[in-house]
């Protein structure tokens, strides 16, 4: 799927910028992309409205989370802000630290603002979602700080914008490639191949849209299906990384799908 298709459909009736990079700088858009995310996410917290999935962390204050976002972009920034809704205290990345203030001043509490190192090094949790093409060196300038900790990829190569990167992924499948790329990470894949503007409005009406979740490890599939829950969708696991090949736009899981759904087309794709 072509990546400006994947940003116009993930984006639309959120921002009113045209499908082309060279009207506006590319920041001015993310923010008015972020702010139409921030408001959906924000209107349940404005209005006094929990989100019903968020109740048990907020009650439970030892089940919040400390969560690195590593992009702040249309993904990071829906996700990013539900969770700080939802009692987590997240930590809002990239590589301009201005942006990441001003979004945690707009998100409010439990948001901070950080470095991706400062980021990865603060989260217990770490949801990546950048261009494919940044991680080589995102990765070399995080250090050990990623091991041992669960990692949500939310990331998809798309050769036309990350370059051989992304073939490469492909070629490997793409959750077996994060594995190898994100090496002593608990790695899952999930959040790929459902709009920004739904991530930060499922909590709205919760459990009705499935999401596909790809991983090896136990405890990363825990941690990353509890996020799922808090954000409004219904984890369902499709199986290992070696199924995180399905998990990005232009495949049969790819859209909104009910969990059912989801389950029954996993069922017809093989690892
Ligand atoms: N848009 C969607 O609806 C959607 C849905 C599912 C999955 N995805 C996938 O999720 C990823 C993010 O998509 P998006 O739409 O959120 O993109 P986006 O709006 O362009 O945001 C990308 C973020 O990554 C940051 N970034 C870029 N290079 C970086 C680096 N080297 N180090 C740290 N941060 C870096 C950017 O900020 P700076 O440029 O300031 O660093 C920005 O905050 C992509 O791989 C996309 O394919 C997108």
């Amino acid at each position: 799927m072509d990546t400006r298709k994947e940003e116009d459909i993930f984006c639309r009736g959120i921002s009113p910028f045209p499908n082309t990079e060279s009207h506006m700088r590319v920041h001015d858009k993310l923010d008015l992309c972020r702010r139409g995310l921030l408001k959906a996410a924000g209107l349940a917290a404005v209005l006094g409205v929990v989100p019903l999935t968020a109740r048990p962390t907020m009650a439970a204050d030892s089940r919040k989370m400390k969560i690195g976002v590593i992009g702040s972009g249309r993904v990071g920034s829906a996700l990013g802000g539900v969770w700080a809704k939802a009692g987590n205290d997240v930590m809002f990345s990239s590589r301009h630290l201005e942006n990441d203030t001003r979004l945690a001043a707009e998100v409010g509490a439990n948001a901070r603002a950080g470095t991706p190192q400062q980021a990865a090094a603060f989260g217990q949790v770490l949801l990546f979602a950048v261009p494919y093409s940044a991680f080589p060196e995102l990765i070399g300038s995080l250090g050990n700080s990623i091991k041992g900790k669960v990692v949500i990829n939310a990331s998809n190569p798309f050769p036309e914008r990350d370059g051989e990167i992304a073939n490469e992924a492909r070629a490997k499948g793409a959750g077996l490639f994060d594995a190898q790329m994100l090496s002593g990470a608990l790695v899952v894949r999930a959040f790929n191949a459902v709009g920004a503007a739904r991530m930060a409005s499922a909590h709205e009406d919760p459990g009705k849209i499935g999401m596909p979740i790809a991983g090896d490890d136990k405890k990363a599939i825990e941690v990353a299906s509890r996020l799922v829950r808090e954000a409004g969708f219904e984890p369902v696991v499709v199986g290992g990384l070696d199924m995180g090949k399905y998990l990005m736009p232009g495949t049969p899981l790819a859209g909104e799908h009910t969990p059912d759904e989801i389950r029954s087309i996993a069922a017809t794709l093989k690892p």
